[in-house]
């Protein structure tokens, strides 16, 4: 049987890079966005949804996982890895952010995440598996204007914690959570101010931004039998950024 991978979010920055990795190391990807992605032909498989309509609607739910057994069971793959990796991300903060933003990014940052672990827990029970969940940096620090994203990011990290004493021995649950990673959309949102870049590498004890592939490689090792000890763990890919004390010059 083929060693099968759930990603969420595959067409993305990271998803894209999470998608490789696991190829490479000799994974059967599934791919789900709801926009059907550039590098559809490097999937083994891919499957349309709307995580927001997923969160909410049995139905929707009930649809899309369906479609996930019907490929697993056709290409004789089983699902050894849940990794919840597509994220809303609203600006706003106390002045702006309507109360339907904070829902959304809670419905696909959070409550997702929790009913695709529910869908799948019998197959990721029966294959010893895990769920890796993308986690971020704003979850322990953040900035003005993201309070959705914030909020329910470090609400994913705790239901890492959650889901990781609940389930005990039955699955493994864990969180990636990295800092800045350059992805087309981050360097194009820098195009032209250069300056910031270098500023915000420089910020990085490490001298530097992530590369996709370097997060991607971390999950794959979270997902595999060499982690088979470590659950309810957030593991920060931050190249130090999360330990450097910024003192006012
Ligand atoms: N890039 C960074 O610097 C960075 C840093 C820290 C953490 N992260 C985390 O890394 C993960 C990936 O980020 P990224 O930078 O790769 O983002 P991205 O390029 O914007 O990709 C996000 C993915 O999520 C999917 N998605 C969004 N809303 C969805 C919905 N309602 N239903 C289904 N799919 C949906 C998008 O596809 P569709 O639009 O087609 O649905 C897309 O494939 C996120 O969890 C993010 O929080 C990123």
């Amino acid at each position: 049987m083929k060693k099968a991978v759930l990603i969420t979010g595959a067409a993305g920055g990271i998803g894209t890079a999470l998608s490789n990795a696991y190829q490479n190391a000799g994974w059967f990807v599934i791919g789900t966005s709801r926009k059907t992605p550039e590098n559809i032909d490097e999937l083994n498989a891919f499957i349309a949804c709307d995580l927001l309509m997923l969160a909410s609607d049995d139905l929707a739910r009930d649809e899309f996982v369906n479609a996930v057994l019907e490929v697993l069971y056709t290409n004789k793959a089983e699902l050894h890895s849940l990794v919840n990796n597509a994220a809303l991300q609203v600006l706003g903060g106390a002045d702006d952010l309507t109360a339907k933003q904070f829902e959304n990014s809670f419905a696909v940052n959070t409550l997702a995440p929790f009913r695709l672990t529910q869908a799948f827990l019998t197959n990721l029970e029966t294959t010893k598996g895990s769920v890796v969940n993308i986690g971020t940096v704003h979850a322990q620090s953040t900035k003005k204007g993201f309070v959705a994203y914030a909020t329910t990011k470090t609400a994913m990290h705790g239901l890492t914690r959650a889901l990781a004493v609940d389930l005990g021995g039955r699955v493994r649950v864990n969180c990636l959570a990295p800092a800045a990673t350059a992805t087309p959309m981050l360097m194009a949102g820098f195009a032209g101010r250069e300056q910031s870049f270098e500023k915000l590498a420089e910020s990085h004890p490490i001298g530097r931004v992530a590369n996709p592939a370097e997060v991607a490689k971390a999950a794959v090792f979270l997902s595999s039998n060499d982690a088979s000890f470590i659950t309810g763990s957030t593991l920060y890919c931050d190249g130090g950024v999360l330990s450097r004390l910024h003192d006012p010059e």
